[in-house]
């Protein structure tokens, strides 16, 4: 009867597994190896375009374009991935995390100004952490570790772009204020030191 139900079970999931549309992404995921990952992809599956245009847009002046294994997806499996800052005059990529890996980041065309915010060490997280701002000029690169809020400005008048390479085909990207002003209002007054009203209230 167990067996019987097991059957069961594995027939109708392999039933779903047909019926589900699977995308390129998802079957390259489920084969057993490279070879019949290589199987899958067609010689034009190995192109990616930056020029494409944006996976987001920036708030303040720019675009940037993504190849990760959603939008790219012979990166599966290959353990890198890479994006493209297209940032206009006195463009800014606001500060933000990349939970998914470091950033290797080179200026491709001209002077960028970074910042980026180091941890704190475990026994003072809330110790200020040691800011690196550095004047990045055409083909200097720099790293942003891993989950380590950091930020890109573009000073000029003219429209400038950078590269950054990832050890991994999933870094996602956390804008730092967006995430951190969609918390209730009363835990951000809180947060920044309002003690006036206590979260109770
Ligand atoms: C960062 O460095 C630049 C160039 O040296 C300087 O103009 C700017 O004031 C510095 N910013 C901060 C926040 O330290
Ligand atoms: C830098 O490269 C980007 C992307 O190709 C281009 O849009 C931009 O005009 C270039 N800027 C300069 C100053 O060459």
């Amino acid at each position: 009867m167990f067996l019987q139900l097991i059957s069961i079970a594995i027939l109708s999931f392999s039933g779903i597994a047909a019926a589900i549309d699977l995308t390129l992404t998802q079957q390259l995921m489920l084969a057993p190896s490279r070879h019949a990952r290589y199987e899958l992809l067609k010689d034009e599956d190995f192109v990616f375009d930056f020029g494409k245009g944006p996976s987001s847009e920036l708030v303040n002046g720019g675009y940037l374009v993504d190849a990760t294994s959603e939008t790219f997806p012979a990166l599966v499996g290959q353990g890198v991935g890479m994006a493209v800052g297209i940032l206009g005059p006195c463009g800014f990529n606001t500060p933000h995390v990349h939970v998914g890996g470091t950033e290797f980041n080179i200026a491709l065309n001209g002077t960028f100004q970074t910042f980026l915010a180091l941890e704190p060490p475990t026994t003072d997280s809330g110790a200020p952490p040691r800011v690196v701002n550095l004047t990045m000029n055409t083909l200097q690169a720099t790293i942003f570790p891993q989950g380590s809020p950091h930020m890109e400005f573009n000073p000029s008048c003219e429209t400038r772009a950078f590269v950054a390479a990832f050890g991994t085909d999933d870094f996602g990207r956390t804008q730092e204020f967006e995430a951190l002003f969609s918390v209730p209002d009363d835990v951000l007054e809180d947060s920044l030191g309002d003690s006036s009203q206590s979260l109770a209230d």
